[in-house]
């Protein structure tokens, strides 16, 4: 078992071919030189074998690099192909031993074993975020705080939300129909999609607490932080690498963030309306703190934090959601002309009329088509956590301490059992309530799952539904389907590899 790791590799070690010669001259020093790299060489593999136990994954690993080069440009189908091998499957990339797991029992027990493994981000991730970001929290303290922030999705913050995101919406509606207009080639979604959340998120976050042409500063920057916060990536803060040039961005947006959050200290103080996300907060801490709940101060870097990983955790995946939503749409009009018919019923033929959580909650079809979209191209495939302490996974397997382990949540939206015709986009699937899919929410990991669950579930569904919801009422859009729109490229999250071509036309109405 891999928890004998140390002694089996110790006993492994005395049987190594190091012989150091009596006088250490001339061409011995090159033999010397060549026994201890080979020894190092046979260690490696014997660690790595040790650890392993009978899991599958290679028998050997590549010397130094294990799998590095699939590392560097991950497929979607690769991944799959090593889900298949096995509930449990073993790597190594630069000798960090990783265990992937495939199944929805081995990936809830990993997000539900705080004691045995935490979140891990990425190398890069403490330099660019911060090493005091509240994102970095766990046990007690991580319970804690977030107890705070889950006080800012409640569904009054969220109704004050959704008029911001009605209005960003339409108003990047507007300007793709003029952009459409006069360009004379379709053009791929990712970027008007980046720039609509980008902006959408800052303006629920912070309000007017931000100048314009900050907003299109950061939403400009952060491209650079999400390719620093790829899954694999060269983790020196050197000039010229990416993760130099992600703290560069982060340090600028901070400004902008601390200033809003003592913008939103001070507009609260002077009795002015909640608009955002930041007075939402301040005026839940002034109202604990006044019944005494509370006795502690969140400074304005602290608050900026915050910001800066909601950001962080939401503009990538959401931007996936949003493209493939779209796509799908567009590849369904069965799907499509339901969601229209949801619409004018829900709206009155009003197009123009902001979208409420009232008029949200009469639209059931769009929330099973978001949550089928999510489902069919689940955003986050897989998080990585680590092993705190040797983690008895099953009942002959432990993973041994400080192991990178990978709940991967693919597999388990897959399931034809409980999702029949798994590849298809079959939004009727959750809106039987004794259908399987909704017989076992336990298997949509979409968010994760346990003390780390994602906080911004109930906004993402909100957002997808407003911004798919009001597409349908003002827009006609073509998907310029190619040979490379059903496959899919990994960024920190998926996305098509096409980056979903499609060219918008204003809907006309009977
Ligand atoms: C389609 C969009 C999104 C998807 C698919 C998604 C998915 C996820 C997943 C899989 C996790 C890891 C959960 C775990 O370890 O159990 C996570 C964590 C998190 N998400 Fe999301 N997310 C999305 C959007 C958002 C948004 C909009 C926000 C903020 C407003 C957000 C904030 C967070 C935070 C703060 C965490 C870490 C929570 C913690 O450590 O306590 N996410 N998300």
């Amino acid at each position: 078992m891999a928890t004998n790791a140390s002694n089996t590799l110790y006993a492994a070690l005395r049987t190594l071919p190091v012989q150091l010669p009596d006088q250490v001259t001339g061409g011995s020093v090159w033999y010397t030189v060549g026994a201890v790299v080979a020894s190092l060489l046979v260690l490696e593999q014997l660690v790595y074998r040790t650890k392993k136990g009978h899991l599958p994954g290679p028998r050997w690993t590549i010397p130094i690099i294990g799998k590095f080069a699939d590392s560097r440009s991950p497929t979607l189908e690769k991944y799959i192909e090593s889900w298949k091998s096995g509930a449990l499957s073993a790597v190594s990339v630069f000798n960090i031993f990783i265990v992937m797991s495939a199944t929805n029992e081995y990936s809830r027990k990993i997000f539900n074993s705080p004691k045995y493994a935490e979140p891990c981000l990425v190398a890069s991730a403490k330099q660019v975020l911060c090493p005091d970001n509240w994102v970095f929290l766990n046990g007690k303290a991580h319970v804690e705080y977030r107890r705070i922030l889950n006080t800012l999705f409640t569904r009054k913050a969220l109704s004050i939300y959704l008029q911001t995101q009605d209005a960003i919406t339409r108003q990047h509606f507007a300007r793709w129909l003029i952009e459409s207009e006069l360009s004379s080639k379709p053009g791929t979604l990712m970027n008007p999609i980046r720039d609509l959340n980008m902006v959408t998120s800052l303006r629920v976050f912070c309000g007017s607490h931000i100048p314009d042409h900050a907003i299109a500063t950061i939403t400009e920057k952060y491209w650079v932080i999400t390719c620093a916060l790829q899954l694999v990536n060269f983790p020196l803060a050197i000039p010229g690498t990416a993760t130099y040039r992600a703290i560069q961005a982060r340090k600028e947006a901070m400004v902008w963030l601390e200033a809003a959050a003592a913008s939103s200290k001070r507009a609260m103080a002077e009795g002015k309306d909640v608009e955002c996300l930041l007075d939402a907060w301040v005026m839940e801490i002034n109202e604990a703190r006044k019944q005494g709940k509370m006795d502690r101060e969140f400074s304005d870097r602290e608050m900026a934090l915050v910001v800066l990983s909601f950001l962080f955790a939401s503009q990538d995946a959401m931007s996936s959601g949003l493209i493939y939503f779209l796509q799908h749409l567009a590849d369904h009009p069965d799907v499509l002309a339901k969601v229209r018919e949801e619409q004018e019923r829900v709206r009155g033929g009003d197009f123009e009329r902001p979208t409420t959580l009232e008029m949200l909650d009469a639209m059931p079809y769009i929330k099973a088509c978001v949550k089928e979209t999510l489902r069919l191209r689940p955003p986050v495939t897989m998080v990585p956590y680590k092993a705190t302490r040797p983690f008895p996974i099953s009942e002959d397997y432990t993973v041994p301490k400080n192991t990178i382990i990978i709940p991967s949540l693919y597999p388990s939206v897959m399931d034809e059992e409980v999702y029949p015709e798994p590849e298809k986009f079959l939004p009727d699937r959750w809106l039987d309530p004794e259908s399987p899919a909704n017989a076992n929410p336990q298997q949509y990991l979409v968010f994760g799952s346990g003390p780390h669950r994602c906080i911004g579930v109930e906004y993402v569904m909100m957002h997808m539904s407003v911004v798919g919801g009001v597409a349908a009422c003002l827009l006609d859009w073509t998907h310029h389907v190619t040979p490379d729109s059903e496959k899919t490229q990994m960024i920190a999250t998926i996305f098509p590899k096409d980056g979903c071509i499609v060219s918008f036309r204003p809907r006309k109405h009977d």
